[in-house]
């Protein structure tokens, strides 16, 4: 196991900050973990990254930073209605999703061309085109640095929410995913329900509707709308979408008329967060090289040169616009390092 010191990350975060870490390593093994945890020359303090797609990093890393890297793809089980196949952690999700679809195994189609790594997909169980990758999930397998072994979380005990988790809170800096055993439809059910999909689909002329086709669309329809980070640096979704009570949303709608939302239960809504941001007057803004996208508010970006700490203060003045406007608390959705 080779240990860097000094380096840039830049060509790992998607937003392409360029800041510093005192030490670096690739995980290509689990094995590697009780190594990390049993030398006591490397610092406590440890960074995991994936692909580095949603995390904002303001400042030098003073710590390790553990890049997962664990590869392999496996189908541990079967009977007549699923497979479960155990994919490491370092796998890219993308990359999974086209085996999956490969295999005519289904569930993970609507989940097409989000970034990052399959390990870091249960964290806030990610989620787009109306399906969450809990719905697939299984169980976790997760290095405990406390218990010093790998240990199986399964999903009833995962507390999966909107873009939530154990692992963003009890589970939080304690454990290293090192794998995910998801358990794959092998007779789809097709979820073409949401948004654009089935105008998509139309577009394409796509008589026969198959998991192929439906993540043929998701990924026109993300290609459109989502700058791609290769050419702008940005980590996705900046914020999370806010969750109110119905009571504050009609009070709301009782100003401004054509305010979205999304039922969440007989008491609360959803309202995007893009259309919050648009309404505030910030689509499209730029300073310097620091910027919210043109076609999607709720997108920060990066134009080639801004720092952690520049989106970080654009991101604090978006919070306190919609607050003021709308009294609505807006929570990032990005990881901030
Ligand atoms: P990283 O950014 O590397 O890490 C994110 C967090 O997880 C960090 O706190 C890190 O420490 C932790 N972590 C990562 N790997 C591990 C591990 N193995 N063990 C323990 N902790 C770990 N997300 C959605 O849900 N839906 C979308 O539609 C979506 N679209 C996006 C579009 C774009 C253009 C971009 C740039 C991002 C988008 N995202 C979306 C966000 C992002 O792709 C996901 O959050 C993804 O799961 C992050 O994976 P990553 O490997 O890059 O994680
Ligand atoms: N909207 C605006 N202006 C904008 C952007 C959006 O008014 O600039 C409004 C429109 O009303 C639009 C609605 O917001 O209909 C929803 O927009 P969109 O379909 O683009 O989805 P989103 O709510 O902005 C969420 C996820 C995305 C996911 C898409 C598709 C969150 C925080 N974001 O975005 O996930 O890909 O739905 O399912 O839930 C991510 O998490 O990083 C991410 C990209």
């Amino acid at each position: 196991m080779q240990i860097l010191q000094d380096i840039s990350l830049k060509p790992f975060n998607t937003f392409g900050m360029d800041v510093h870490t005192d030490y670096y390593t690739e995980i290509t093994n689990p094995t590697q973990l009780a190594a990390i945890a049993a030398d006591a020359s490397l610092p406590a303090k440890r960074f995991i990254l994936g692909g580095g797609s949603n995390v904002l990093l303001t400042q030098s890393l003073h710590g390790i930073v553990l890049h997962n890297r664990i590869k392999g793809i496996e189908k541990v089980k079967e009977d007549d209605d699923y497979v479960w196949v155990t994919a490491g952690a370092g796998e890219v999700w993308h990359d999974f999703v086209m085996y999956a679809i490969a295999n005519n195994w289904a569930g993970v189609e609507n989940l097409a061309l989000i970034p990052g790594t399959v390990g870091a997909a249960p964290i806030q169980n990610i989620g787009a085109y109306g399906v969450e990758v809990k719905n697939v999930i299984d169980h976790v397998t997760a290095w405990h640095w406390e218990m010093k072994r790998e240990v199986p979380y399964y999903n009833s005990e995962c507390a999966f929410g909107y873009r939530d988790s154990i692992f963003k809170h009890q589970l939080k800096d304690k454990v290293f995913i090192t794998s995910v055993t998801f358990r794959l439809n092998k007779t789809p059910e097709f979820n073409t329900s949401y948004g654009a999909i089935e105008q998509e689909l139309k577009k394409m002329d796509i008589e026969e509707v198959s998991i192929a086709a439906i993540a043929d669309a998701v990924i026109a329809i993300r290609s459109s709308k989502l700058p791609n980070p290769r050419e702008i640096g940005n980590a996705g979704s900046f914020f999370k979408n806010p969750t109110i009570s119905l009571e504050q949303y009609d009070n709301l709608k009782a100003s401004f008329h054509d305010i979205p939302s999304y039922p969440v239960s007989d008491t609360m809504v959803k309202v995007p967060a893009g259309w919050l941001i648009e309404q505030c007057g910030w689509k499209g803004f730029r300073a310097g090289d620091t910027g919210v996208h043109e076609k999607q508010a709720l997108v920060l970006v990066n134009y080639g040169s801004a720092t952690g700490g520049a989106v970080w203060d654009l991101s604090d003045n978006i919070v306190k616009t919609v607050h003021d406007k709308f009294h609505i608390e807006l929570e990032r959705e990005v990881q901030v390092w």
